[in-house]
């Protein structure tokens, strides 16, 4: 169908591991910096060079062969290999492995492979072919399972980054909160209870964070409720994402410039939805229950004014200073629920939450707030397996004073540095647990073409969720 959007999830290229290259099949040879025999190729890290013979043939840089030179390579061969593919009949392409990679060497080129030429668009031309599959050829069939492991451990891991990215960058015309919700319902399945909550339920519950928030939308807000429960499971992980599906800021409304950005603000959402498919797939021994609660900030006659008092799930208020934090006020009502219905052992939430962490730490790096050390030593580990950068930000004890409310329980918006008081409100709601916030509205989108990410919504956070789910298994 033309013009339609591409469907969601979008589908990841096909990668196998093989004992031994074929002759016939064009063929990409991996050179380090410094190797002797490199085709005339620098060897530097991404560089893809073509050599001119019948059947294509490429060179493809590996700098110093460390595993991040590996993603790296992997990311710039598939989009080299996506784009040839535009011009000639190419199905299959064969990647000769050097000897002596180790499996999570394989495991990051296969990463690269998968995720670097990531593409969503909606346009009226013919849809482009998609990337020819990639065979690995181990050059020793004794390899061949310990690699393949590995690459289909991490097609899982991509699949969820892959997945968040479709959601965050599905447009918010076609997102509402019920799509979000019916969407992950919709892909989302085996051992994975997926219950969508509507407005009637969330007022019967006494949601008035999502119910303010979600108020002024002609799209009503709906709660995800997912549950992973295998038998034997260790731990209890409550996994809670900020899924606004457009932020308008409300009456507090966002300037013109860079508002459309807005429409990946349910990206936390979207990486905690993906991260408990990909737990349930990889088959973990812990317990996750996620939710997502999902609304629309928008401007009309039914918005919630700044100067309002809400209450929360649970009975605790808030005085409302400025209606674009909305974030913290659907995400309180989703933490006290998760905790007073669910007892879980421990708490992590993901959320595009404040523009002053995209100041602080920039597009790579996520920032985390933790109340315990174990938790937050957690995270950044757990994201350094999966390639996501962490930086443990602190909530600053002297500066609770600013969320202390004078007509209501807590201050929304109390001025101060932005993430850390957005944190220190969210802990109000943790009931003294475990508790580690994710806010990634700085690493959430990328504006540049670096390691496995693309232009748009980098699928930030879902890997770490995964990766911290498989540290407490
Ligand atoms: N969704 C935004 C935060 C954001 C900004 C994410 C830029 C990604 C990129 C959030 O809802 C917001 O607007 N926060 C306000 C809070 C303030 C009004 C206290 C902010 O950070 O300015
Ligand atoms: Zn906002
Ligand atoms: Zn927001």
């Amino acid at each position: 169908m033309r013009n339609s959007l591409p469907p969601v999830p979008t589908k990841l290229p096909e990668i196998e591991v093989v004992a031994a290259t074929r002759r016939g099949i064009p063929l990409v040879v991996l050179a380090a910096a410094g190797d002797e025999d490199a085709y005339g190729s620098s060897g530097r890290t991404g560089e893809i060079r073509e050599l001119t013979e019948d059947v294509p043939r490429w060179v493809a840089g590996i700098g110093d062969a460390a595993p991040k030179d590996f993603r790296q390579t992997g990311a710039a061969l598939a989009r080299t290999l996506r784009d040839a593919a535009e011009h000639r009949p190419i199905r299959t392409v064969q990647v000769a492995l050097p000897p002596d990679v180790t499996a999570e060497h394989v495991g990051e080129l296969a990463t690269g492979l998968f995720l670097g030429g990531y593409r969503f668009v909606v346009t009226t031309s013919e849809p482009k072919p998609s990337m020819p599959a990639v065979r690995l050829a181990a050059g020793d069939d004794r390899a061949v399972p310990e690699y393949a492991e590995a690459a289909s451990r991490v097609r899982i891991l991509a699949a969820a980054a892959a997945f968040t990215r479709d959601l965050a960058n599905t447009p918010s015309n076609v997102k509402n909160p019920a799509w979000l919700a019916n969407t992950a319902a919709k892909v989302v399945g085996g051992p994975v209870e997926v219950t969508v909550r509507d407005e009637k339920w969330l007022a019967d519950k006494g949601f008035g964070g999502v119910l303010a928030v979600g108020g002024g939308s002609a799209s009503p807000p709906r709660l995800i409720e997912m549950t992973y429960r295998p038998r034997g499971a260790a731990k209890h992980l409550l996994f809670v994402g900020k899924g606004i599906t457009f932020d308008t800021g409300g009456l507090s409304v966002k300037p013109a410039d860079g508002m459309h950005l807005m429409r990946t603000d349910m990206a936390g959402g979207a990486a905690v939805i993906a991260a408990v498919r990909a737990i349930a797939e990889l088959k973990l021994p812990v317990r996750v229950t996620a939710l997502v609660p999902a609304a629309e900030n928008h401007v009309s006659g039914s918005s919630y004014r700044p100067g309002d008092i809400v209450r929360h799930y649970g009975g605790r208020t808030t005085e409302v200073g400025n209606t674009d934090a909305e974030g913290r006020m659907v995400m309180a009502d989703a933490l006290a629920y998760g905790i007073d219905r669910f007892r879980p052992d421990l708490v992590v939430d993901a959320a595009t939450l404040t523009g002053a962490m995209k100041v602080s730490l920039g597009l790579r790096v996520g920032g985390v707030f933790a109340t315990d050390d174990d938790l937050a030593a957690r995270v950044v580990a757990a994201g350094a397996r999966a390639g996501e950068a962490w930086w443990r930000m602190p909530l600053v004890e002297d500066y609770a004073r600013g969320i202390e409310g004078e007509l209501g329980d807590v201050r929304q918006a109390p001025g101060g540095p932005g993430g850390i008081m957005a944190a220190l409100f969210l802990r109000e709601f943790t009931a003294g647990l475990p508790w580690a916030h994710l806010d990634i509205a700085g690493p959430a989108r990328a504006d540049k073409t670096y390691a496995d990410i693309v232009p748009g919504a980098s699928g930030f956070a879902a890997r770490t969720l995964v990766e911290l789910a498989a540290s407490y298994g």
